[in-house]
């Protein structure tokens, strides 16, 4: 071969390596909580200049654009490694409609085209929202295959992760961060995925790779924040109060006072709302209870920072009437009594909470992850604690009108099945409309349900108090007669608050 068509070789070759490395990946969606916008966001492994979305309502006809933003990001802690974010905003979206879209440009190559709808975006109509924590790159297909399957099936709304991404998105010089977007892009490319902070996004850049991954759900975001690490958005019913359990555990408790001063502007504005988006769920990434027993000191100690800290999230959300709080973090799954300040409310059915008092706290961190399950014990368990299991899955939230929220946590492993939660706010009308309806009649109080939450708080006190285990059994077996409160039919306060650790039941 002449040294002129080695030359010609070469450059077609480096041409055609260009080409590659500009091709979009890890293509994913959100939204900014104005109906009719979605961010569409992309990432290419070398610099294009100048990339677009081009979307229409038929595979046959692209014919808008909107031009992205590109961004170089240094993924290597020693610099040694750059990829490129591109995020476009759409706007003037017809709702209830279907479009379809691609990313790129002519030169490096367009994606595949792929496809979301605006349903959610149609004002006064039920949305499903998916919801998970702790995912990961490796033991996540358990999730990500069912995600697949819910998308086959026909699901186009929304899903949301509750932090700990891809343990770690910057692993490997962000390799690892690249590895998990492709994997969720069959899914985030059809639905919105949305997104919280959690501890496996420390990357000792300040949170570097999920700031920047995901930088356009804040920047684009209703609240205004122009950050991710905590912004609010609403969807339909809902209003979401994304925040940052991190922060608490800083050294700088300047931005937990500044995150906490943003919580109450935005939560006393969703109050304001509240004829239109009735339901106000906060989100972080770690609970404020939780009973897992082989995180030591997730559930003892460290829930008590956010809790009843100088930020106290109990206060705050006490104030401000939050109907609930997802978090993650341990890996499975939770479901409180509604509490605050340790003072719990039992309801008749433990499906069906009716005009709850208090915030209902969830642990939803069971989607997968290198780091297996965490477990509970038998006995020992936060008395406010209404359901546990250490089984893999996710939850869906249904928020179907201004009275009625549920949630249903699918249990694939272990436990096998779901747990369902209504919650029901309204008048007697309303709440008599769910039973016809939804075929939830709220039941008598299970006495045996009563019995076993009194006890196990009313064991906690005695034995902390100096009784023996067995004259406590003998003592709060009088105590825990519930048949009053079955003949009331009403929900009670009982209790104090009982924690669990290594065992022993200890009071805070
Ligand atoms: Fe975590």
């Amino acid at each position: 071969m002449s040294s002129a068509l080695v030359l010609v070789a070469l450059v077609a070759c480096a041409a055609l390596a260009s080409a590659l490395s500009s091709a979009p990946e890890q293509i994913h969606l959100a939204i900014t909580g104005n109906p009719g916008e979605r961010i569409v966001s992309w990432v290419t492994m070398a610099q294009t200049n100048a990339s677009y979305v081009q979307y229409g309502n038929s595979l046959a006809a692209l014919t808008q654009q909107a031009n992205s933003d590109e961004t170089a990001y240094v993924t290597a802690l020693n610099g040694t490694r750059t990829i490129y974010l591109h995020d476009a905003l759409l706007v003037g979206l017809t709702v209830n409609t279907r479009y379809y879209y691609r990313v790129g440009n002519a030169v490096s190559g367009w994606s595949a085209v792929y496809d979301f709808d605006t349903k959610i975006d149609v004002p006064n109509t039920p949305v499903d929202i998916i919801v998970y924590g702790d995912m990961g790159s490796t033991n996540s297909d358990r999730t990500i295959s069912k995600l697949k399957s819910e998308l086959a099936g026909g699901f186009s709304s929304l899903i949301l992760h509750t932090g700990d991404f891809a343990y770690d998105l910057h692993d490997h010089d962000g390799i690892v961060g690249d590895e998990f977007m492709n994997m969720i892009q069959p899914v985030a490319a059809y639905v919105p995925y949305m997104v919280c902070v959690g501890n496996h996004e420390y990357d000792g850049r300040n949170f570097s790779q999920y700031q920047n991954r995901f930088a356009a759900v804040g920047r684009y975001s209703q609240s205004g924040t122009n950050n991710n690490l905590y912004y609010s958005f609403n969807v339909n019913y809902v209003h979401f109060t994304i925040f940052s359990s991190e922060l608490y555990y800083s050294d700088d408790t300047a931005v937990i006072a500044e995150q906490y001063a943003w919580l109450q502007k935005d939560l006393a504005q969703a109050v304001a709302n509240r004829d239109k988006q009735p339901w106000i769920i906060a989100v972080a990434h770690r609970p404020i209870y939780c009973s897992n027993v082989d995180d030591v000191p997730d559930c003892t100690k460290d829930v008590l920072v956010m809790r009843d800290g100088p930020y106290s999230l109990d206060n705050l959300f006490a104030q401000y009437k939050v109907d609930m709080f997802i978090g993650a973090h341990e890996h499975s799954y939770e479901l409180t009594w509604p509490v605050s300040h340790s003072m719990y409310q039992l309801f008749p059915n433990p499906n069906v909470y009716v005009n709850p008092l208090y915030t209902v706290n969830i642990v939803a961190g069971s989607a997968g992850c290198k780091e297996d399950l965490d477990y509970y014990d038998k006995i020992y368990y936060g008395p406010w604690s209404n359901f546990r299991s250490a089984s893999y899955g996710y939850a869906h939230l249904i928020a179907y009108n201004h009275t009625h929220l549920y949630w249903a946590q699918k249990l694939n492993e272990g436990d096998q099945g779901v747990n369902e939660l209504w919650m029901i706010k309204g008048n007697a009308t309303e709440v008599a409309d769910h039973a016809h309806n939804f075929g939830y009649a709220p039941s008598p109080m299970r006495s045996d349900a009563c019995e076993e939450y009194c006890f196990v708080a009313c064991v906690g006190n005695a034995v902390r108090n100096g009784q023996s285990t067995q004259e406590a059994h003998a003592s709060c077996g009088a105590t825990c007669n519930c048949v009053d409160r079955v003949a009331a039919g009403q929900a009670e306060l009982i209790g104090t608050d009982v924690r669990v650790e290594l065992g022993r039941v200890t009071r805070h």
